[in-house]
C-alpha cells in the first residue's frame, strides 16, 4: 500500500491522460492526512497549476472563508480534486480525463479514510455520488455510501459568480460541521 508521498511522486509522472501536455505542476492535494474531512474539487486553475497547490486562487480564498466561518482552518481538512492536472483553458474535464485519474483520488480515499467527503461544484458530485445529482437541487443533502458520508455543495467558483447563492452554501457548511461534530462526539 502507498502513503501519500509515494502515491504524490507517481502522480507527478503520470501521463495517462493527454493533461499531463500542458501542466506546469499536478496539483495532488494537501492537508491533514489524518482529517475525517475531504474536500474535493474539480480540477486545478491557472494558479493551482503554477504553484502545484489546490484552491489557492479567488475560489480558494472564498473557500479558506467558508471553512473560517465554521472554525476549520485547511490544517485540520485535506483538499484535493478530481482531475490532478489543469484542463486547458479551465474547461471542464472529459469523461476521458476523469476516468483516467481516478485512481489517485481512490487510494487517496483509501489511505485517508474520512467520514466526510464534500464534492464542491457539479462535477466532483455526479463523479462521487452519482451521475444524475442535480447540484442545485441535491446540495446539502447527505448520501451516505458505505462508511463515508458525502455532502455535495456549489463551487466556490459558482459562488463568485452567483453571491446569491452564498446564503445555500452557509446552510451546507453549517450542516459539514454539524455532521462533524456529531462524527467526534461518538
Ligand atoms: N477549482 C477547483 O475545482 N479546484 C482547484 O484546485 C481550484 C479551483
Amino acid at each position: 500500500m502507498y502513503d501519500l508521498n509515494q502515491l504524490n511522486s507517481i502522480c507527478s509522472k503520470c501521463n495517462r491522460c493527454r493533461l499531463y501536455e500542458n501542466r506546469t505542476n499536478i496539483v495532488f492535494g494537501e492537508g491533514n492526512p489524518q482529517t475525517d474531512l475531504m474536500f474535493v474539487g474539480e480540477g486545478p486553475g491557472s494558479n493551482e497549476d503554477r504553484l502545484g497547490r489546490p484552491f489557492v486562487g479567488k475560489a480558494g480564498h472564498l473557500l479558506d472563508k467558508m471553512l473560517k466561518a465554521i472554525d476549520l482552518t485547511r490544517d485540520e481538512i485535506y483538499i484535493t480534486n478530481i482531475v490532478k492536472c489543469r484542463p486547458p483553458g479551465n474547461r471542464n474535464p472529459q469523461e476521458s480525463e476523469i476516468e483516467k485519474c481516478l485512481p489517485y483520488l481512490r487510494w487517496q480515499v483509501k489511505i485517508i479514510q474520512p467520514k466526510i467527503i464534500v464534492s464542491l461544484g457539479s462535477i466532483s458530485a455526479k463523479v462521487l455520488i452519482n451521475e444524475d445529482i442535480k447540484i442545485t437541487k441535491d446540495r446539502g443533502r447527505i448520501f451516505t455510501k458505505g462508511k463515508i458520508k458525502f455532502i455535495p455543495s456549489l463551487h466556490p467558483a459558482y459562488l463568485l459568480r452567483n453571491p446569491n447563492a452564498k446564503k445555500d452554501s452557509w446552510e451546507d457548511f453549517k450542516l459539514i460541521s454539524k455532521t462533524l461534530k456529531e462524527l467526534r462526539s461518538r
